[in-house]
Protein backbone atom coordinates (compact mmCIF):
# COMPACT_ATOMS: atom_id res chain seq x y z
CA UNK A 1 0.00 0.00 0.00
CA UNK A 2 1.15 3.73 -0.51
CA UNK A 3 2.86 2.19 -3.79
CA UNK A 4 0.67 4.20 -6.53
CA UNK A 5 2.66 1.89 -8.96
CA UNK A 6 3.56 5.25 -10.87
CA UNK A 7 6.77 5.79 -10.36
CA UNK A 8 10.21 4.18 -9.67
CA UNK A 9 13.84 5.02 -9.16
CA UNK A 10 16.65 3.49 -11.16
CA UNK A 11 20.30 3.86 -9.27
CA UNK A 12 23.02 4.76 -11.54
CA UNK A 13 25.32 4.60 -8.62
CA UNK A 14 27.45 7.90 -8.98
CA UNK A 15 31.00 7.49 -7.85
CA UNK A 16 30.72 9.83 -4.51
CA UNK A 17 32.99 12.49 -3.77
CA UNK A 18 35.59 11.20 -1.08
CA UNK A 19 35.55 14.32 1.34
CA UNK A 20 38.56 13.27 3.03
CA UNK A 21 40.87 13.25 0.18
CA UNK A 22 39.25 15.66 -2.03
CA UNK A 23 39.53 18.28 1.16
CA UNK A 24 42.99 17.26 2.12
CA UNK A 25 43.72 17.86 -1.53
CA UNK A 26 42.44 21.14 -1.85
CA UNK A 27 43.76 22.55 1.94
CA UNK A 28 47.25 21.44 0.25
CA UNK A 29 46.90 23.64 -2.62
CA UNK A 30 47.59 27.89 -2.86
CA UNK A 31 44.99 28.80 -2.36
CA UNK A 32 43.48 26.70 -0.32
CA UNK A 33 39.63 25.35 -1.29
CA UNK A 34 37.16 23.14 -1.29
CA UNK A 35 34.09 22.87 -3.52
CA UNK A 36 30.48 23.83 -2.59
CA UNK A 37 29.04 20.14 -2.50
CA UNK A 38 31.29 19.61 0.93
CA UNK A 39 29.05 22.05 2.81
CA UNK A 40 25.73 20.10 2.00
CA UNK A 41 25.90 17.05 4.68
CA UNK A 42 23.07 16.44 6.66
CA UNK A 43 23.73 19.80 8.87
CA UNK A 44 24.28 22.08 6.19
CA UNK A 45 21.45 21.02 3.77
CA UNK A 46 19.43 21.63 6.73
CA UNK A 47 21.02 25.40 7.22
CA UNK A 48 21.04 25.99 3.96
CA UNK A 49 17.12 25.37 4.39
CA UNK A 50 16.97 27.76 6.87
CA UNK A 51 18.67 30.06 4.61
CA UNK A 52 16.16 30.19 2.25
CA UNK A 53 13.86 31.56 4.50
CA UNK A 54 15.71 33.99 5.38
CA UNK A 55 14.70 37.80 4.33
CA UNK A 56 18.04 38.64 3.18
CA UNK A 57 18.21 35.75 1.30
CA UNK A 58 15.92 36.73 -2.04
CA UNK A 59 17.02 34.00 -4.50
CA UNK A 60 14.39 31.25 -3.43
CA UNK A 61 11.47 33.16 -2.91
CA UNK A 62 12.25 35.43 -5.71
CA UNK A 63 12.35 32.01 -8.15
CA UNK A 64 8.99 30.40 -6.74
CA UNK A 65 7.47 34.04 -7.34
CA UNK A 66 8.38 33.62 -11.24
CA UNK A 67 7.00 29.59 -11.08
CA UNK A 68 4.03 31.26 -9.61
CA UNK A 69 3.25 33.78 -11.48
CA UNK A 70 4.44 32.22 -15.16
CA UNK A 71 3.86 29.09 -14.98
CA UNK A 72 1.20 29.78 -17.88
CA UNK A 73 3.80 31.65 -19.78
CA UNK A 74 6.24 28.62 -19.17
CA UNK A 75 4.03 26.35 -19.70
CA UNK A 76 3.19 27.74 -23.56
CA UNK A 77 6.85 27.58 -24.20
CA UNK A 78 7.55 24.44 -22.94
CA UNK A 79 4.75 22.72 -25.14
CA UNK A 80 2.19 20.19 -24.24
CA UNK A 81 3.02 16.19 -24.01
CA UNK A 82 6.50 17.18 -23.12
CA UNK A 83 8.74 14.57 -20.82
CA UNK A 84 9.99 16.87 -18.21
CA UNK A 85 13.75 16.12 -16.64
CA UNK A 86 14.32 18.18 -13.93
CA UNK A 87 17.81 18.04 -12.65
CA UNK A 88 19.25 18.22 -8.87
CA UNK A 89 15.95 19.24 -7.93
CA UNK A 90 15.82 19.29 -3.71
CA UNK A 91 12.69 17.78 -2.20
CA UNK A 92 10.57 18.44 -5.59
CA UNK A 93 8.92 21.53 -4.21
CA UNK A 94 9.81 23.59 -7.08
CA UNK A 95 9.14 21.61 -9.82
CA UNK A 96 5.33 20.51 -8.57
CA UNK A 97 4.61 24.24 -8.90
CA UNK A 98 5.56 24.17 -12.48
CA UNK A 99 3.68 21.08 -12.81
CA UNK A 100 0.45 23.15 -12.13
CA UNK A 101 0.98 24.63 -15.16
CA UNK A 102 2.48 22.51 -17.45
CA UNK A 103 0.14 20.77 -20.41
CA UNK A 104 0.01 16.96 -20.54
CA UNK A 105 2.83 16.15 -19.46
CA UNK A 106 4.42 12.79 -20.89
CA UNK A 107 6.56 11.80 -17.66
CA UNK A 108 8.41 13.43 -14.86
CA UNK A 109 11.88 12.38 -14.61
CA UNK A 110 14.25 13.79 -11.37
CA UNK A 111 17.90 13.51 -11.75
CA UNK A 112 20.13 13.98 -8.84
CA UNK A 113 23.06 12.22 -7.53
CA UNK A 114 21.47 12.25 -3.30
CA UNK A 115 19.65 9.06 -3.24
CA UNK A 116 17.60 10.41 -0.42
CA UNK A 117 16.69 13.55 -1.69
CA UNK A 118 15.69 11.81 -4.86
CA UNK A 119 13.51 9.12 -3.16
CA UNK A 120 11.91 12.47 -1.12
CA UNK A 121 10.97 14.16 -4.39
CA UNK A 122 9.63 10.68 -6.37
CA UNK A 123 7.12 10.79 -3.37
CA UNK A 124 6.52 14.24 -3.06
CA UNK A 125 5.52 14.64 -6.96
CA UNK A 126 3.86 11.33 -7.11
CA UNK A 127 1.61 12.38 -4.43
CA UNK A 128 0.71 15.58 -5.35
CA UNK A 129 0.17 14.51 -9.23
CA UNK A 130 -1.14 10.76 -8.64
CA UNK A 131 -1.52 10.54 -12.28
CA UNK A 132 1.74 11.45 -13.74
CA UNK A 133 3.97 8.90 -14.36
CA UNK A 134 7.30 9.85 -12.32
CA UNK A 135 11.05 8.76 -12.36
CA UNK A 136 13.96 9.03 -10.31
CA UNK A 137 17.57 8.63 -11.71
CA UNK A 138 20.19 8.66 -8.79
CA UNK A 139 23.34 10.07 -10.96
CA UNK A 140 25.96 12.84 -11.59
CA UNK A 141 23.77 14.82 -14.06
CA UNK A 142 27.04 17.08 -15.13
CA UNK A 143 28.15 13.65 -16.63
CA UNK A 144 27.47 13.78 -19.99
CA UNK A 145 27.09 9.79 -20.33
CA UNK A 146 24.11 10.43 -17.65
CA UNK A 147 22.14 12.62 -19.82
CA UNK A 148 22.47 10.99 -23.03
CA UNK A 149 21.60 7.21 -21.41
CA UNK A 150 18.17 9.06 -20.47
CA UNK A 151 16.91 8.25 -23.57
CA UNK A 152 14.00 9.87 -23.74
CA UNK A 153 12.13 9.50 -27.10
CA UNK A 154 9.65 12.40 -27.71
CA UNK A 155 9.47 15.80 -26.60
CA UNK A 156 11.94 16.62 -24.10
CA UNK A 157 12.06 19.89 -21.21
CA UNK A 158 15.26 20.03 -19.37
CA UNK A 159 15.00 22.07 -16.51
CA UNK A 160 17.03 23.21 -13.81
CA UNK A 161 16.51 25.57 -10.63
CA UNK A 162 17.74 27.03 -7.92
CA UNK A 163 20.96 28.85 -9.74
CA UNK A 164 23.02 25.94 -9.11
CA UNK A 165 24.33 26.76 -12.27
CA UNK A 166 25.88 29.86 -10.13
CA UNK A 167 28.19 27.46 -8.25
CA UNK A 168 29.59 26.45 -11.90
CA UNK A 169 32.84 27.79 -13.50
CA UNK A 170 31.49 30.19 -16.19
CA UNK A 171 33.67 27.07 -18.32
CA UNK A 172 31.80 24.41 -16.59
CA UNK A 173 28.08 25.77 -17.46
CA UNK A 174 28.92 26.50 -20.97
CA UNK A 175 29.63 22.75 -20.85
CA UNK A 176 26.77 21.59 -18.87
CA UNK A 177 24.66 23.47 -21.58
CA UNK A 178 26.26 22.28 -24.02
CA UNK A 179 25.72 18.44 -22.94
CA UNK A 180 21.95 19.39 -22.59
CA UNK A 181 22.17 21.03 -26.25
CA UNK A 182 23.19 17.17 -27.20
CA UNK A 183 20.58 15.26 -26.20
CA UNK A 184 17.92 18.07 -27.64
CA UNK A 185 15.94 17.59 -30.72
CA UNK A 186 14.15 20.64 -32.37
CA UNK A 187 11.55 22.49 -30.40
CA UNK A 188 12.84 20.61 -26.89
CA UNK A 189 13.51 23.04 -24.33
CA UNK A 190 16.08 24.29 -21.93
CA UNK A 191 15.37 25.73 -18.90
CA UNK A 192 17.71 27.69 -16.01
CA UNK A 193 16.60 29.42 -12.99
CA UNK A 194 19.78 32.31 -12.66
CA UNK A 195 20.38 35.05 -10.21
CA UNK A 196 20.86 38.27 -11.70
CA UNK A 197 23.87 41.02 -11.01
CA UNK A 198 22.87 43.45 -8.68
CA UNK A 199 23.22 46.11 -6.06
CA UNK A 200 26.39 44.85 -3.96
CA UNK A 201 25.25 45.52 -1.01
CA UNK A 202 22.19 43.53 -1.91
CA UNK A 203 24.06 40.65 -3.17
CA UNK A 204 26.17 40.84 0.36
CA UNK A 205 23.43 41.00 2.76
CA UNK A 206 22.11 37.82 1.11
CA UNK A 207 25.23 36.10 2.07
CA UNK A 208 26.10 37.86 5.69
CA UNK A 209 22.65 37.85 7.15
CA UNK A 210 21.93 39.15 10.13
CA UNK A 211 21.01 35.81 11.80
CA UNK A 212 24.35 34.37 11.09
CA UNK A 213 22.69 31.52 9.49
CA UNK A 214 25.16 31.64 6.26
CA UNK A 215 27.94 31.85 8.76
CA UNK A 216 27.33 28.63 10.63
CA UNK A 217 26.56 26.62 7.14
CA UNK A 218 29.95 27.83 6.27
CA UNK A 219 31.51 27.08 9.63
CA UNK A 220 30.01 23.34 9.51
CA UNK A 221 32.70 23.06 7.53
CA UNK A 222 34.80 23.18 10.07
CA UNK A 223 33.09 20.31 12.15
CA UNK A 224 32.89 18.10 9.16
CA UNK A 225 36.62 18.22 9.11
CA UNK A 226 36.42 17.89 13.34
CA UNK A 227 34.51 14.77 12.95
CA UNK A 228 35.82 13.22 9.89
CA UNK A 229 39.42 13.49 10.45
CA UNK A 230 39.32 13.33 14.44
CA UNK A 231 40.78 16.89 15.09
CA UNK A 232 39.46 19.57 17.14
CA UNK A 233 39.74 22.65 15.51
CA UNK A 234 37.98 25.45 17.84
CA UNK A 235 34.80 27.29 15.95
CA UNK A 236 36.59 30.78 16.79
CA UNK A 237 39.99 29.33 15.14
CA UNK A 238 37.96 30.60 11.42
CA UNK A 239 35.00 32.74 10.46
CA UNK A 240 32.92 33.44 7.68
CA UNK A 241 33.66 35.75 5.25
CA UNK A 242 31.80 36.91 1.94
CA UNK A 243 32.26 39.41 -0.49
CA UNK A 244 30.72 40.29 -4.18
CA UNK A 245 34.19 40.03 -6.31
CA UNK A 246 33.27 42.35 -8.99
CA UNK A 247 35.54 41.57 -11.81
CA UNK A 248 34.80 37.64 -11.68
CA UNK A 249 30.92 38.28 -10.81
CA UNK A 250 30.81 36.54 -8.23
CA UNK A 251 29.81 35.93 -4.86
CA UNK A 252 33.10 33.95 -2.71
CA UNK A 253 31.99 32.44 0.57
CA UNK A 254 35.77 31.93 2.13
CA UNK A 255 36.66 30.63 5.73
CA UNK A 256 39.22 33.12 7.19
CA UNK A 257 41.70 32.09 9.80
CA UNK A 258 41.73 33.98 12.89
CA UNK A 259 45.30 33.13 13.50
CA UNK A 260 48.68 31.50 12.62
CA UNK A 261 47.61 27.85 13.54
CA UNK A 262 48.92 24.76 12.01
CA UNK A 263 46.21 21.63 12.09
CA UNK A 264 46.96 18.28 11.27
CA UNK A 265 44.27 15.71 8.76
CA UNK A 266 45.57 12.70 9.24
CA UNK A 267 49.32 13.49 9.89
CA UNK A 268 49.44 15.97 7.09
CA UNK A 269 50.24 19.46 8.82
CA UNK A 270 48.53 22.57 7.28
CA UNK A 271 49.62 25.68 7.63
CA UNK A 272 47.59 28.92 7.82
CA UNK A 273 49.19 32.51 8.41
CA UNK A 274 46.21 35.13 10.17
CA UNK A 275 43.78 36.07 7.17
CA UNK A 276 44.41 33.45 5.37
CA UNK A 277 41.01 31.86 3.84
CA UNK A 278 40.07 28.66 2.95
CA UNK A 279 37.55 29.43 -0.65
CA UNK A 280 34.92 27.66 0.10
CA UNK A 281 31.88 28.40 -2.48
CA UNK A 282 31.75 30.66 -5.64
CA UNK A 283 28.51 32.17 -6.39
CA UNK A 284 28.20 33.98 -10.30
CA UNK A 285 25.88 36.29 -11.12
CA UNK A 286 24.58 36.75 -14.48
CA UNK A 287 23.30 39.79 -16.47
CA UNK A 288 20.42 39.14 -18.61
CA UNK A 289 22.43 40.19 -21.46
CA UNK A 290 25.22 37.43 -20.41
CA UNK A 291 22.87 34.60 -20.02
CA UNK A 292 21.19 35.01 -23.17
CA UNK A 293 25.05 35.26 -24.32
CA UNK A 294 25.66 31.59 -22.98
CA UNK A 295 22.73 29.89 -23.91
CA UNK A 296 23.26 31.12 -28.11
CA UNK A 297 26.65 29.92 -27.93
CA UNK A 298 25.96 26.76 -26.40
CA UNK A 299 23.68 26.46 -29.88
CA UNK A 300 20.74 27.21 -28.13
CA UNK A 301 18.14 29.77 -29.83
CA UNK A 302 14.54 31.88 -29.35
CA UNK A 303 15.79 32.78 -25.65
CA UNK A 304 13.27 34.04 -23.66
CA UNK A 305 13.03 34.97 -19.78
CA UNK A 306 11.07 35.98 -16.84
CA UNK A 307 12.42 37.70 -13.76
CA UNK A 308 10.47 38.61 -9.99
CA UNK A 309 8.94 42.02 -10.05
CA UNK A 310 12.09 43.20 -8.26
CA UNK A 311 14.20 41.85 -10.82
CA UNK A 312 16.49 39.66 -8.73
CA UNK A 313 16.34 36.44 -10.23
CA UNK A 314 15.81 35.42 -13.96
CA UNK A 315 14.13 31.51 -15.52
CA UNK A 316 15.41 31.29 -18.82
CA UNK A 317 14.11 29.15 -21.87
CA UNK A 318 15.89 28.52 -24.40
CA UNK A 319 15.03 26.10 -27.47
CA UNK A 320 17.61 23.52 -29.42
C1 LIG B 1 22.50 26.61 -3.66
C2 LIG B 1 24.25 27.50 -4.97
C3 LIG B 1 22.09 28.43 -5.12
O1 LIG B 1 24.80 30.21 -4.33
O2 LIG B 1 23.13 31.16 -3.37
C4 LIG B 1 23.48 30.09 -0.22
C5 LIG B 1 24.19 28.34 -1.99
N1 LIG B 1 25.56 29.57 -0.30
N2 LIG B 1 24.14 30.79 0.72
C6 LIG B 1 23.80 30.16 -3.62
C7 LIG B 1 24.39 29.32 -0.87
C8 LIG B 1 25.38 30.46 0.68
C9 LIG B 1 23.31 28.82 -3.09
N3 LIG B 1 23.07 27.84 -4.18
Amino acid sequence: MGQMGNNSITDLKPKLSDFRTEVLQGLMKNPKETHPKFLYDERGSNLFDRITGLEEYYPTRSEIEILEKQGLGIADYIGERSTIIELGGGNGSKGSILLRSVRSPTEYILVDISRDALELAVENISSKYPGLQVKGVCADYTNYDVMAGLGIAGRKSIVFLGSTIGNMEPGEASQFIANCRKIMSGGDTLTIGVDLKKDTGKLERAYNDSSGITAEFNENLIERINNTFGCHIEKSAFRHHAFYNAEKGRIEMHLESTKDQAISLDGVAVNFRKGETIHTENSYKYSLADFVKKLEDAGLGSVVYWTDSGGNFALFSAKA
